[in-house]
């Protein structure tokens, strides 16, 4: 059973996840962190500047959970740009040391094993930040994803399209295809920290933390792994 914390509100969560990452460097200065892109985990990188003060972040390493596939990567919401703007510039990271799924299309038929291969080098990941979209979905493993899945190619589902438009200027702007680390590569990171806010998720963190573990509802699979913390707002923990 994942360990659930409810906090008042985003910043507490962050700065409670922030806390905790830092530690990790401090006692290991190249840790491996799991990192999420979409608005959740926002307040964690937030939070991390001023805890990280004083400690050698050069050699952290980093890999980001997912990509739009065919997204021009100068597009200022391709997640390599959003990793590179919420975390390695604001925390002062090596560029050469984070990596995101290539969603490029000339290279797509062998990123998802090259990414894999990337993460197993490094030696897996430490700790894992993980959002959960309405659906259930994390990373982008729509419903129906294989719990024994690793990085590759999907599509996006027409509710996560919606969901993440308010990122483009309009929804037929959205990809329609990802490349995700699966829920097989998201279950060896060492720990999971999903956080989640907001009455809007309320369902799906339910459904990921005392539902049935089914692949209709991809965050199920968090009670798969021995080490989980889910930290959640009161309104996201309302159906818990
Ligand atoms: C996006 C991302 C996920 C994220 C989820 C929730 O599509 N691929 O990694 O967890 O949807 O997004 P948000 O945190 O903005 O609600």
């Amino acid at each position: 059973m994942a360990e659930v914390v409810i906090v008042p509100d985003a910043a507490t969560a962050g700065a409670l996840v922030a806390d905790e990452i830092a530690a990790l460097i401090a006692a290991d200065p190249e840790v491996v962190l799991g990192l999420a892109t979409g608005s959740t985990p926002l307040p964690v990188y937030q939070a991390l500047p001023a805890r990280l003060a004083g400690l050698d972040v050069s050699r952290v390493r980093g890999f980001a959970l997912d990509e739009y596939v065919g997204i021009d990567p100068a597009h200022p919401e391709s997640y390599r740009n959003v990793i590179r703007r919420e975390v390695v510039e604001p925390l002062g990271l090596d560029p050469e040391r984070i990596q995101v799924p290539n969603g490029a299309l000339e290279t797509i038929e062998h990123a998802g094993d090259d990414y894999e291969a990337a993460i197993a080098a490094a030696g897996g990941v430490e700790l894992q930040i993980l959002g959960i979209g309405t659906d259930g979905h994390i990373g982008f493993n729509e419903p129906g994803s294989s719990f024994a899945s690793s990085t590759r190619v999907k599509t996006l589902t027409a509710q996560t399209r919606q969901d993440n438009a308010r990122f483009f200027d309009s929804i037929d702007e959205v990809p329609m295809h990802c490349i995700t680390q699966g829920l097989g590569t998201i279950l060896r990171a060492r720990h999971l920290v999903l956080l989640a806010f907001g009455e809007g998720k309320a369902e799906a963190v339910a459904g990921a933390v005392e539902g049935a573990v089914t692949a209709s509802l991809p965050g199920s699979a968090i009670q798969l792994h021995p080490r989980v913390s889910v930290v959640v707002d009161e309104a996201a923990a309302s159906r818990l």
